[in-house]
């Protein structure tokens, strides 16, 4: 016997950031602050996240590169590390994504890597609480996902290991 599963993802996808809620808007705008604080030195490729937590706080977070590439972090894992280290217990709600280039006009949205989805998928499992995330470009539409499950089917996560996380 065999059978064919498939997985459905969903997204919503904006036009403009003018049609996006106001908490989405206001959080893209954090985000894009964020963007002119990263340090890209090597890729010129300067990405910027911002997160809003159920206290209400919001905090920044942007690429870290480093002389010794592969250590450099992401600005999706600086900002929902900061979260955890400074907010523990506390939820994630949503989360923007934009980045800027010294080379080309970042003209869509910006999704994250790879690493970011196991690392955002972590956070949603700990706090049982799935994160929207806003994801744009410096220009070009806004594409929106209510939780990383859309972008993380069959995710690795503690019920696989069997144990607690709080
Ligand atoms: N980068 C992020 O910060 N987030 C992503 O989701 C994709 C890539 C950073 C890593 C590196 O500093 C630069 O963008 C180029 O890959």
């Amino acid at each position: 016997m065999k059978k064919e599963i498939q997985l459905q993802s969903t997204f919503t996808e904006y036009d403009d950031i003018s049609d996006l809620p106001e908490q989405d808007r206001l959080l893209v705008a954090e985000a894009r602050k964020s963007v002119g604080q990263a340090y890209a030195p090597y890729s010129h490729f300067q990405v910027g996240a911002a997160l809003r937590l159920e206290n209400g706080v919001i905090l920044r977070g942007n690429n870290q590169e480093n002389a010794s590439y592969p250590i450099g972090l992401c600005a999706e894992r600086v900002a929902v590390f900061a979260a955890g280290a400074n907010y523990p217990g506390i939820r994630i709600l949503s989360l923007a994504i934009t980045a800027n280039s010294n080379h080309f006009h970042v003209n869509k949205p910006i999704t994250p890597c790879g690493a970011c989805r196991q690392a955002i998928a972590e956070y949603e499992h700990r706090y049982q609480q799935p994160i929207r995330l806003i994801m744009v470009g410096e220009s070009g539409k806004v594409l929106v996902a209510d939780s990383i499950q859309h972008f993380l089917p069959y995710q690795f996560n503690a019920d696989d290991l069997q144990v607690k996380t709080s």
